[in-house]
């Protein structure tokens, strides 16, 4: 039988590799795994470990957090603060940048996460999880300020998401392609259950809160409409929905069998440019979808292309299988 491949093998595997992950990297990114097991055995403990239910306080974006909103933010800080990696954090659930300790060496590395992914699906046991972006702290500058993370998506030395759901799964890239881990209970590691993975072109799904119909743009309801009208409309085929409510979840079910994801700008707040978050949220998973043959717009520009001007900017949102995000793009105007 092929020996199974740990995390932490095919990390040191990577890094033997041209030197594809520096040794600060592989430890950065085996210590987010840690993280990540510990989060999973909160969420699986649920109702018995006291997890479920609201915090009662508001994050920055002025939503109620969840307990584990929170717990998941404390496991990933304390984790990643004194291994000497990393120069400082960002995080949906915290205000501002957070540095690492005086009392810790300080690394080359910035990490942005949404700790917990999918809050609305806690209580109700459907899948949630975790992402992250890792940066680069830009050369030169002494300390950090939130401006030295206002860098594109096209920056990130890594990044990923560990989804909480039947399985607990670990989707990284580093820049050669997405590979995905299963958490093995009994071994307590992450072991290399995909490589290379890849979206197909074209799909017969989309993912879309249905809700906001009356709210879209006009590109995003003439798409959906032509989907909606199956075989007999212009598209050709019937098309399946799937919303799971959970991005993390969403994202994963295309990177595993392809579909589009949208979370599109709507006229409900509209100077708010999307729900989404960029710098923790949109530009991880357009990563990985991009490094899987996908694409990722805001309808009129790559989404890793965009600079940031806020460390918790919004954007609107439209992923997955190549061909489906082409057309949605080609129905909204050019800037
Ligand atoms: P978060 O739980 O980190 O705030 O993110 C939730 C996001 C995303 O995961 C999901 O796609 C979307 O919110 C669902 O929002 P609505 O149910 O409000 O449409
Ligand atoms: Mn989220
Ligand atoms: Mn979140």
């Amino acid at each position: 039988m092929a020996s199974k491949i740990s995390l932490t093998r095919f990390l040191v595997e990577q890094q033997r590799v041209d030197g594809h992950i520096p040794s600060q990297l592989r430890l950065l990114l085996e210590v987010v795994a840690r993280a990540c097991k510990s989060i999973s055995q909160a969420v699986n403990k649920g109702a018995l470990g006291g997890v479920l239910g609201s915090a009662e306080s508001e994050n920055v974006q002025g939503e109620v957090q969840k307990k584990l909103d929170i717990i998941a933010n404390e496991v990933l800080i304390e984790a990643n603060e004194w291994g000497g990696h990393l120069a400082a954090m960002a995080s949906e659930e915290m205000d501002s940048i957070y540095l690492v300790p005086n009392r810790y060496p300080q690394g080359e590395y910035l990490l942005l996460f949404d700790p917990l992914d999918g809050s609305s699906n806690i209580d109700v046991n459907v899948s949630i999880g975790t992402i992250f972006s890792v940066l680069k702290k830009p050369e030169g500058s002494p300390g950090v300020t939130e401006q030295d993370f206002l860098q594109a998506g096209a920056q990130q030395v890594a990044a990923g998401y560990c989804v909480y759901g039947p399985q607990t799964t670990l989707v990284l890239t580093v820049g050669d392609g997405v590979s995905m881990f299963t958490l093995d209970r009994e071994q307590g590691s992450f072991v290399l259950t995909q490589e290379n993975v890849r979206i197909p072109a074209d799909t017969k799904e989309f993912a879309i809160n249905m809700s906001n119909m009356r709210h879209w743009d006009e590109p995003v309801k003439r798409y959906i409409d032509e989907c909606l009208q199956g075989k007999e409309g212009p598209r050709g085929k019937d098309f399946n929905m799937r919303w799971i409510a959970s991005m993390v979840a969403d994202v994963h079910r295309i990177l595993t069998r392809g579909g589009v994801f949208m979370y599109p700008w709507d006229k409900r707040e509209p100077n708010k440019p999307g729900k989404l978050r960029l710098m923790y949220e949109a530009n991880p998973m357009s990563w990985l979808v991009e490094q899987a043959g996908g694409a990722a717009t805001n309808g009129r520009q790559r989404i890793l292309d965009i600079q940031p001007s806020q460390l918790h900017e919004r954007v609107s949102v439209i992923l997955g299988s190549k061909n489906e995000v082409d057309r949605i793009t080609s129905y909204h105007t050019p800037l």
